[in-house]
C-alpha cells in the first residue's frame, strides 16, 4: 500500500479555513487524515516543519502545443513543467493545430495524458469552430467529451451576437466562457502597450482600450443574457474597475491575472533592449496599471492567478520585435515570482495566493480539486517559502525557454508536488516512473 505521512507542515487550505501546524496522512490516492501528531506507519515520511502544505495548485490557463507544435511543448514536457511548478492540474487552451473544437481532440488530449502525462489535464475547447469566430461549436457534445470550459484565447470572438449565443448555450451546461478580451481592430498590428515607452521606442502600440472595451462588452452581455464569464489575463486598470463594479452589481463574472502582468512593466522592453521574451498578449503595461492590478488582487476583484504559459521556440523568438510571436512561459516561474514579489512584499498573504492558485480555479471550473478535505484525491503541493534560488531556464522541464525572468533572484520555491497520492516532483527533480 502506498502511503505518505507529511509531518508538522503549515497546512493552509482556504477551502476549509485551515491554517495550522498539522500532519497529513495520505493512503493510496486519498487524503485520509489531517491532525496533530498522527502516529501511523507510512511508506514515505516527509518532514515538513519548514514547508507550507497546500492543496495542489491549478493553472487554469496554459498552452500545451500538442498536437501541432511539438517542438514548442508536448503533453509529456508540459505536464512535467507543471509538476515542477507545483501545479497538479492544468487547463490547456484550444489554439493547437488542429484547434481543439471536436470530441476527437478532447479524447486525444485525455489519452495522451493517460499515456505520458504526470498531472491532471482539463481541456478547454474553442468557442467557435476553428477559432475563426463565425460558428459556435457543439457545446453539449464537447462538455460530454470532457471540455471543462470554452475559449477562443489568442483569437478572441469579435462578434457580440456569437458571444451572446455562446454564453446562453454554455449556461445550460454550467461551464464558463473564458474570454481573452482584445478588440482585434483596436489592437491591430500593435506589439506593445500604447504609452510613453512605446512612443519612445517607436513600436506600433496596442491601446489599453483594446482590452477594456471588450471587458465592458462582455460584462453587458453576461448581465443581459446570462451565462458564466471568466475574463482571462486582465492587464489594465480600466478592466479592474469595470469588473469590480460589475461584481458589486452581482454580475456572474470572475477574472484572472498572470504573474508577469503583476510584476513586470512595459519599461522592460526598453531596459532589455527589445528582448522578445517581453512580447506577450496582452502586452506588459505601465506601472500605474500594474498598481491597479495589485489593488484588484488585494480586494478580491481578481479571483485567480494563472500563468498563460505560452511556449515558443528560440528560433521563432529570435526575430525583430515586431515579427516575433506573442507569449512567454510561466508554469515553472509562477510560484517563485509570486512568493518573491507579491507575497513576501506584503501585497497578499500566502493564504490568498493559495486561494487564487487552487481554491478559486477549482470553484470557477467546478472541479473536485483545490482542497485537502478528507476523502478527496491527494493532490498536494509543498512550498518552501524561504528557499533562495535563481531562476535558470536551462533547468526547466518545458521544451521552451522564452521567459523574461531568467536570472531572477527569488525567495520561495516549490518543494514537492504530489498528484493522486504519488510524489511526482521533489526538490528540483521530476521523480522517474521507476522510482515512483
Ligand atoms: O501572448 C500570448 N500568447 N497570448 C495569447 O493569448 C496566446 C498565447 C500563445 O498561444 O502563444
Amino acid at each position: 500500500m502506498n502511503s505518505i505521512l507529511i509531518k508538522k507542515g503549515r497546512v493552509i487550505d482556504p477551502s476549509q479555513g485551515l491554517d495550522d501546524i498539522l500532519d497529513v496522512y495520505i493512503s493510496n490516492d486519498i487524503i485520509k487524515q489531517i491532525a496533530q501528531n498522527i502516529n501511523r506507519k507510512a511508506s514515505l515520511i516527509i518532514e515538513a516543519d519548514h514547508l507550507i502544505v497546500a492543496p495542489g495548485l491549478i493553472d487554469m490557463h496554459t498552452h500545451l502545443r500538442e498536437p501541432g507544435r511539438e517542438d514548442e511543448e508536448t503533453i509529456y514536457s508540459g505536464t512535467r513543467a507543471a509538476a515542477a511548478g507545483g501545479f497538479t492540474s492544468i487547463c490547456c487552451m484550444p489554439n493547437t493545430r488542429p484547434i481543439c473544437d471536436s470530441r476527437t481532440n478532447i479524447k486525444y488530449i485525455h489519452s495522451r495524458n493517460l499515456e505520458l502525462g504526470v498531472v491532471n489535464i482539463y481541456p478547454i475547447a474553442s468557442i467557435t469552430v476553428g477559432q475563426v469566430g463565425e460558428e459556435i461549436v457543439e457545446f453539449g457534445d464537447l462538455v460530454d467529451a470532457g471540455a471543462i470550459a470554452f475559449s477562443d484565447d489568442g483569437l478572441p470572438v469579435m462578434n457580440a451576437e456569437i458571444m451572446r449565443r455562446a454564453l446562453e448555450y454554455t449556461s445550460m451546461f454550467d461551464v464558463p466562457i473564458l474570454d481573452h478580451c482584445e478588440d482585434r481592430n483596436l489592437a491591430s498590428e500593435g506589439v506593445m502597450h500604447s504609452g510613453y515607452i512605446q512612443s519612445l521606442l517607436g513600436l506600433p502600440g496596442i491601446p489599453g482600450a483594446a482590452e477594456s472595451t471588450q471587458v465592458a462588452r462582455d460584462v453587458e452581455l453576461v448581465e443581459f443574457f446570462g451565462g458564466r464569464l471568466h475574463i482571462c489575463h486582465i492587464s489594465i486598470g480600466a478592466s479592474v474597475h469595470l469588473i469590480r463594479r460589475a461584481k458589486k452589481r452581482g454580475v456572474n463574472i470572475t477574472c484572472e491575472v498572470t504573474p508577469h502582468h503583476l510584476t513586470l512593466i512595459d519599461a522592460l522592453v526598453k531596459e532589455t533592449n527589445f528582448d522578445t521574451n517581453t512580447k506577450v498578449k496582452p502586452p506588459l503595461v505601465s506601472e500605474e496599471n500594474r498598481q491597479e492590478l495589485l489593488r484588484g488582487l488585494q480586494d478580491g476583484t481578481i479571483d485567480v492567478i494563472a500563468t498563460d504559459h505560452a511556449p515558443h521556440t528560440a528560433k521563432d523568438k529570435d526575430k525583430e520585435y515586431v515579427d516575433a510571436p506573442f507569449g512567454l512561459i510561466g508554469m515553472e516561474t509562477a510560484v517563485p515570482v509570486i512568493l518573491t514579489d507579491i507575497v513576501h512584499t506584503g501585497v497578499i498573504s500566502v493564504n490568498q495566493m493559495i486561494e487564487k492558485m487552487a481554491t478559486n480555479p477549482a470553484r470557477i471550473l467546478r472541479l473536485d480539486k483545490g482542497t485537502l478535505k478528507i476523502g478527496t484525491t491527494a493532490d498536494v503541493t509543498l512550498l518552501d517559502p524561504d528557499k533562495r534560488h535563481t531562476i535558470k531556464s536551462t533547468a526547466f522541464y518545458s521544451l521552451s525557454r522564452n521567459t523574461p525572468f531568467e536570472g531572477k533572484k527569488c525567495k520561495g520555491a516549490v518543494d514537492t508536488t504530489i498528484v493522486g497520492g504519488n510524489v511526482i516532483y521533489s526538490k528540483g527533480k521530476i521523480v522517474s516512473d521507476e522510482e515512483r
